[in-house]
């Protein structure tokens, strides 16, 4: 990556603003973290700025609060959770702009860790005002963007604050970056990209992009049923998007013109319903009941998908094969995951519900790189600057 990151610039002693993205899964019952990724993935950045003498002032969003407050989407659960990991107190701030704030970051010492709350409770953060982004610039010196996840964003806090103060890459930024480029600019090949989850429309630029460097694609999940459909199978109840049917057509033919091998299932998990403990029964593609829906992807698929996967060298998986946080559901994806976790190739895999599902495995360190973006990852691959990352300056 051709940028300044943290380490091009001098920390000791400064106020370091620096966008993570802690916008970690909260359980829906407990609002307990539920997967705490992310933060353990800003560490080296924080432990790097500490270390050398920092004062480390540290926002984010959680959630989509909507430009107010929401009380459990404040981000003292998740200053609690850093406080504990880094062993030393993280203080929370009332805000994340304002005198008291910015009264607070002058008071900090060397080493000393201050949590704004959530900038989404200020609508300018999204809107990508220009004086709420000097507001934040006020609390700091230089500021430091660790956070891929929001790099799609343009953002006060992601890209219009980098106008105002000297700015930086953090490490996960620079990894991220560096991982997900290699897969665009020099894939080991075969290269095959695993898509999953319920919908096209968000994947269709990426595959368009990368349609030159894939040798497969492979496709499950419920996304499946709109290219079923789009070849006029019957899929039951499950979801298709009716207006991206064209779009699958042309992809699938992008494919055919590329020689692309575009796999789509040949059996599927189904159920009447979507809840714990449904009765589920396990299909032919062509022969989906009326009343049911997809809710997996069949056996047979994944050992089809499996064979083909042990032939690739860098493989991309974003998007789970079934409504995996549901155990009845949860096969297919499970499955793929242990295939991946062994495979003697590049295993990339996109953020989101696909890397909570690699990481309630427990299989993070098994694979080449899980990336911490979900959205961003996809934007990424598919060729689009992110406004994150363009806002940083190149080095010299
Ligand atoms: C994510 O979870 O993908 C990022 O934190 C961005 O969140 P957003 O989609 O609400 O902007």
């Amino acid at each position: 990556m051709n940028k300044i990151t943290v380490k091009d610039i001098e920390v000791k002693g400064r106020r370091v603003l620096v966008r993570v993205d802690f916008n970690v899964p909260l359980d829906e019952k407990t609002g307990d973290i539920a997967d705490d990724n992310r933060i353990r993935a800003a560490l080296p950045t924080i432990e790097y700025l500490k270390d050398r003498g920092a004062r480390v002032i540290l926002m984010s969003h959680l959630g989509r609060p909507g430009g107010k407050v929401v009380e459990n989407l404040r981000l003292d659960t998740v200053a609690g959770r850093l406080s504990q990991i880094l062993k030393q107190p993280v203080v929370m701030a009332p805000d994340c702009v304002g005198p008291e704030v910015e009264n607070m970051a002058a008071a900090m010492k060397a080493g000393d860790v201050l949590m704004l709350e959530n900038l989404r409770f200020h609508g300018e953060e999204e809107a990508g005002d220009v004086l709420f982004a000097q507001a934040l610039a006020r609390l700091g010196d230089v500021f430091v963007n660790d956070a891929f996840g929001a790099a799609h964003r343009a953002h006060a806090s992601v890209s219009v604050i980098a106008e105002y103060l000297p700015a930086a890459a953090g490490f996960l930024m620079e990894k991220e970056v560096a991982n997900l480029g290699k897969i665009l600019e020099n894939p080991a090949r075969p290269f095959a990209a695993l898509l999953g989850g319920a919908k096209i429309s968000d994947k269709v630029s990426m595959l368009e992009n990368i349609m030159d460097k894939v040798d497969y694609v492979m496709v499950g999940g419920g996304m499946a049923a709109t290219f079923l459909k789009a070849e006029s199978y019957e899929v039951g109840q499950s979801l298709v998007e009716t207006d991206m049917l064209g779009t699958a057509s042309h992809l699938m033919e992008l494919a055919r013109r590329k020689k692309v091998n575009l796999v789509l299932p040949v059996d599927f998990v189904v159920a009447d319903e979507i809840s714990n403990g449904a009765k589920t029964e396990i299909v032919p593609m062509a022969k989906i009941p009326g009343e049911k829906r997809i809710v997996d992807t069949g056996p047979q698929t994944i050992d089809s998908f499996s064979r083909e996967l042990q032939k690739c060298k860098t493989v991309f998986w974003n998007g789970p094969m079934g409504i995996f946080e549901i155990p009845e559901f949860a096969g297919g994806t499970q499955e793929l995951a242990k295939l991946l976790a062994g495979l003697e190739a590049i295993t990339v895999i996109g953020g989101g519900s696909t890397a909570e599902a690699v990481g309630a495995m427990g299989l993070v360190e098994k694979m080449t790189f899980v990336s911490t973006g979900g959205g961003a990852s996809l934007e990424f691959l598919s060729g689009d600057k992110l406004p994150g990352v363009a806002a940083l300056p190149d080095k010299e």
